[in-house]
């Protein structure tokens, strides 16, 4: 279950799925949540992982025109975690909608819009972030994060930095 948090404005938690869902809404942001259709082990394959959401994946997809989806698995033994993690630590946008299923773990978007706020994401949540959105993401403190992909273009997913070092700003 994801928690809003409004970093201007006292670092408000915002923990209702409703109010998260209509904040996000008003800034052209989807948020969804997903229920898999069997239950899952750590050790399943991709197959079985997109297997479980295809009743939600493949609408979704169909919808918006992507043609591939994966699950990628990071962890505290992943070599390179850090390297990872700082990889999307740096404010950023993409040429297409970065799209994330949350399977299993934790991972933080942070927005930067007029405003910054962050919604931190666990398992059930489903997440578009649109294209040319200024945001960065966070693996720490879990660094633990199963996730569905979708990607119309491999080359869309590519950061774009922005130059800003703005997120040292909201390091925890
Ligand atoms: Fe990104």
């Amino acid at each position: 279950m994801a928690t809003l948090k409004l970093h201007d404005q006292q670092g408000q938690l915002i923990h209702s799925a409703s109010e998260i869902r209509r904040f996000l809404e008003q800034r052209g942001i989807l948020f969804e949540q997903w229920e898999a259709s069997q239950s899952l082990q750590d050790s399943d394959s991709q197959e079985t992982v997109l297997a479980a959401y295809q009743h939600e994946l493949t609408p979704y997809m169909e919808k918006h025109g992507y043609l591939n989806a994966d699950v990628i698995n990071v962890h505290k033994e992943t070599p390179n975690i850090e390297e990872i993690r700082q990889k999307f630590l740096a404010e950023h946008t993409h040429d297409e909608d970065e799209v994330r299923f949350f399977v299993d773990g934790a991972g933080e978007f942070f927005f930067h819009l007029d405003e910054v706020f962050s919604l931190l994401c666990t398992a059930g949540d489903f997440i578009s972030v649109p294209k040319g959105y200024k945001h960065w993401f966070d693996l720490a403190p879990r660094y633990h994060v199963k996730a569905i992909r979708v990607f119309q273009t491999k080359e869309g997913w590519v950061a774009r930095y922005t130059g800003s070092d703005i997120a040292k700003k909201y390091l925890t």
